[in-house]
């Protein structure tokens, strides 16, 4: 079992990496504290996976479990769901002391999370994330929403888990191409913050490909801990510090909006979005053209795509724009510098985009 505490004064908490742990939930939430009513919001597909064994474990710590189900899907990322949500914790006299516990994957708990940071003003929740994505982004930093009609996120609250309790086992269940989008985020890490876990990646990719639990243990912790030290250094996004999280994000949400959400998982648009990022870099002489061929076949090994699909420039810059990462009117591109080391780049004229666009 690894344990990385997430240092944020009074809403501190601490991330467990374990194998085969869902079983001590209960205790987990003894820990910290949780008694009485707690609230498993997951969805039919986990819940018939790891439902029973959270209640059993919930039970035999004393706690009294309730499974709230909502659908799977992102499109049920809403404050409709959140409302039902509501609806339900109040029809069962939820009160300041009860708490959520969101099983599932980053739908389930950016959903949870709001509905947590909401109901009474807040209550406690903690997240037991089972996608790769959730168990190395999503589920660790705080960052709660759900999505309006007009764009992904764009309802939401900071509001910190009071533990995330990652269990690797969960991930031996989840789809083949779930687990290769989550490892995009994985690599994102080696490139924006650590070069000795990307050549862990690129020298271990078979033991993690095929789910090897030390590799696996590992490539969560470190993708965890860098995280972790970034949202203590900017737990509200506003120095600029969390920006770097974005790495292959604003080229890849240009990608997943222009082919509708529906072509690409987040993961792949993002792998898409960090060998343009990458090769943006390369054309500025931010970056060695070496460094850009070691993040295209580290992410072409793993399975994840690196071509673009056929872009209309001007639409691209559209969006790109009206993304809410654009600050007065530039927009902003994390660019990697080399292996390990990413800046902030707001200088970028036109001619530049288009002919990375255009190349690819
Ligand atoms: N809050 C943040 O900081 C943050 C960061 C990144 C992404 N996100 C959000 O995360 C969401 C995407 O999360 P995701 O990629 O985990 O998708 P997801 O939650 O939709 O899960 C993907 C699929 O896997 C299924 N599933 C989950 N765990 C499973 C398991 N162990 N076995 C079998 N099936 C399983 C789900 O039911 C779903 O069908 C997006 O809404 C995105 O906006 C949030």
């Amino acid at each position: 079992m690894q344990r990385i505490n997430v240092a944020l004064g009074d809403r501190s908490y601490d991330i467990i990496i374990c194998n085969e742990c869902i079983k001590d939930t209960g205790n987990h939430l003894s820990e910290i504290g949780l008694r009485g009513k707690v609230g498993i919001v997951t969805n039919p597909v986990v819940n018939r996976y790891f439902g029973r064994r959270i209640r059993e474990s919930l039970k035999g710590a004393g706690l009294k479990p309730f499974t709230i189900t909502i659908p799977n899907g992102e499109r049920y990322k809403t404050l409709k769901t959140v409302t039902n949500i509501y609806d339900k914790l109040v029809s069962l006299k939820f009160e300041r002391g009860s708490s959520l516990i969101a099983l599932g994957g980053g739908v389930i708990g950016d959903i949870t999370g709001f509905a947590a940071a909401t109901y009474l003003r807040g209550i406690p929740y903690i997240q037991v994330p089972t996608t790769l994505l959730a168990q190395v982004d999503s589920s660790v930093g705080g960052k709660t929403a759900v999505d309006h009609r007009k764009g992904k996120n764009l309802i939401g609250a900071f509001y910190q888990p009071q533990r995330v309790l990652i269990d690797i086992d969960t991930l031996h269940t989840l789809p083949r191409r779930e687990f290769i989008a989550g490892m995009a985020e994985v690599v994102k890490y080696g490139v924006i913050a650590d070069e000795v876990f990307f050549n862990y990646l690129e020298e271990n990719l078979n033991d993690i490909l095929s789910q090897k639990t030390d590799s696996l243990l590992h490539i969560i912790k470190r993708s965890c801990e860098i995280k972790a030290h970034i949202v203590e250094k900017d737990e509200r996004d506003v120095s600029g510090r969390r920006a770097i999280l974005n790495f292959g994000h604003t080229f890849g949400h240009a990608i997943e909006t222009i082919t509708g959400y529906k072509k690409f998982k987040h993961g792949e648009a993002v792998a898409i979005g960090m060998v343009m990022a990458a090769r943006l870099a390369v054309q500025l002489n931010l970056c060695s053209h070496h460094a850009y061929k070691r993040i295209k076949d580290l992410l072409n090994r793993i399975g994840l795509p690196t071509e673009l699909p056929k872009l209309n420039f001007s639409e691209t810059m559209k969006i790109m724009q009206h993304d809410k990462k654009v600050s007065e009117e530039k927009i902003k591109f994390i660019l990697p510098k080399r292996i390990g080391e990413v800046i902030s780049f707001s200088d970028l004229v036109h001619a530049d985009l288009k002919r990375v666009i255009e190349d690819m």
